[in-house]
């Protein structure tokens, strides 16, 4: 969709469709002030109708409003004004999004509500409206011959604000939401495709295509002869049991210059997880072509900041594999050489994602990077601490796990930290190597990253897991998360997050 920002007066705006907010118990918000007294007097006459309460999401449409230019007046409902925030806002505008996507308006205008005044609430309102109207209307549908679109999908909102300042904090929220919400759709898109079209090849080819055009955005992908040159026994050694050849997606925007430590992010491309020899039971084993959701929200935070030409340097490194079961797959008791020399003793060929991880996080260390953030749907384990609603993190690093809480938070994608001891590092130990992949009975969210704190120790780390919420089970597909995270923590980085 495109989105606009204006200062026009919202009766005088020619448009098929004006929103205006309502608060809960039929209370016209300070928006409404804006509009003439015949405008006034018709909205007034309807609430008082009672068919809209105000509730959040709740909607009316009116039409032959007087006194205004709009062809369509959407009221709907922004819940209690108490409880006004730019998140109560976003989920009001869903419903709106959605009603006005599916019915004949192709363009519609949204008064953002006055009631918030200062900068910050602002910028958020319209990014979290952008990226709530984006998720709306999202479609995937690639893989289907008969397409069922909207017959008049909606392609314009305008954004009008009080004053020249708000309109200037629009405009700028409008481009950050809009690049999010473009790498969020990336994301989606390469994760809802199936393991047998997004395969390690595909998804390095996707990668290339950003960089082709951009000289800011250097994409290259190493292949199995040149890791196996790295000695990348680990990675390798998931990618042996399947057909389609492993590759390392590296991705290199730089936005600062060369002496400028990039922020290095990691993310697990597993385009297909089985489980290999410890092969997964079958019900929902579907749902494994998610694995590359970690690499896919790699992929597209590194789209938005070459979008946005954020003035940093940011690498995405995507170690991508299938892990299958086959004669020539790792077995149980097999012990593989990663490329830091520490030795992997496999228990479990389900636990792969640390395997071709390690070798990715060690790779990291040749840009000197300021920090690394490593992003994976690592371990059934965190869905079960954690549910779907908040993102396992794990760090090496105070500062750095904190700014990633405050990231999430601030753009309501939010994460939660667990605890890192030798406690738990212990579970790892290994009779016969350096350690082994996985660490017995409890804690799996932790020892995983454990496993991966062994080789992150040179610089500072944070780990994600997203095994919770990365997609919604059933028909709703993948979610694009982390990119809002990331982006937010990047942002905020440059100065530019608000
Ligand atoms: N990709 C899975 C983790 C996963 C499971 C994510 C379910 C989302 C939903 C990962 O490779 C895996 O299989 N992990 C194992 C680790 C275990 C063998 C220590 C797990 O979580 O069961
Ligand atoms: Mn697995
Ligand atoms: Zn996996």
């Amino acid at each position: 969709m495109r989105y606009l920002s204006k200062t026009t007066a919202a009766d005088k705006l020619a448009t098929q469709c004006l929103i205006l907010g309502v608060f809960e118990g039929r209370q016209a918000g300070e928006s409404l002030n804006s509009l003439s007294t015949d405008t006034l007097t018709a909205l007034k006459s309807v609430l008082k109708k009672r068919d809209l309460n105000g509730k959040c999401g709740q909607t009316l449409m009116l039409y032959d409003v007087p006194g205004i230019r709009a062809e369509r007046v959407l009221l709907v409902g922004l819940g209690k004004k108490k409880n006004l925030s730019p998140k109560s806002l976003a989920s009001a505008m869903e419903k709106a999004i959605t009603q006005l996507n599916d019915g004949a308006t192709r363009d519609c205008a949204f008064l953002l509500p006055p009631e918030f005044a200062d900068k910050s609430e602002i910028y958020a309102a319209t990014r979290d409206t952008v990226l709530a109207a984006e998720a709306q209307l999202y479609l995937f549908d690639q893989c289907k011959s008969q397409k069922d679109r909207p017959l008049h999908p909606l392609n314009k909102m305008t954004l009008i604000s009080g004053s020249r300042a708000g309109a200037s904090t629009v405009k700028k929220a409008l481009s950050h939401a809009q690049a999010i919400a473009g790498g969020m759709t990336l994301a989606k898109n390469l994760a809802n495709l199936p393991g047998n079209i997004c395969t390690p090849s595909y998804l390095a080819n996707q990668a290339k295509k950003l960089g082709t055009g951009n000289a800011k955005l250097k994409v290259s992908a190493l292949g199995e002869k040149q890791m196996e040159k790295l000695g990348m026994g680990a990675l390798l050694s998931v990618s042996k049991g399947s057909r389609e050849p492993a590759k390392l997606i590296v991705m290199e925007y730089r936005g600062a210059s060369a002496s400028s430590r990039p922020v290095v992010l990691v993310g697990k491309g597993l385009t297909f997880d089985a489980g290999g020899i410890s092969i997964k039971p079958s019900a929902n084993m579907d749902e494994m072509k998610y694995d590359m959701c970690g690499g896919a929200s790699v992929i597209g935070t590194l789209k938005a900041c070459a979008e946005l030409e954020l003035p940093m340097n940011v690498v995405g490194i995507v170690p991508s594999s299938e892990n299958l079961p086959d004669g020539a797959a790792n077995k149980p008791g097999d012990i593989v050489t990663s490329m830091a020399g520490l030795t992997i003793e496999i228990l479990n060929t389900d636990a792969e994602g640390r395997l071709i991880l390690c070798d990715a996080l060690t790779y990291a260390e040749r840009f000197k990077p300021a920090a690394v953030v490593d992003v994976a749907t690592l371990t059934g384990a965190c869905v079960v601490a954690l549910g779907h609603h908040t993102t396992g993190l794990l760090a090496n690093d105070d500062k750095l796990a904190d700014e990633l809480l405050r990231a999430g938070d601030a753009i309501n994608d939010p994460c939660w930290r667990l605890p890192m001891n030798d406690d738990y590092n212990r579970q790892l130990d290994s009779n016969f190597a350096d350690m082994a992949n996985i660490g017995g009975k409890g804690a799996g969210t932790i020892t995983a990253a454990c496993f991966l704190g062994r080789f992150t120790e040179k610089y500072k780390w944070a780990h994600l897991d997203i095994a919770g919420t990365a997609w919604k089970s059933g028909d709703k597909g993948a979610t694009g998360r982390p990119v809002p995270m990331l982006m937010q923590l990047l942002l905020a980085r440059c100065k530019l997050a608000e």
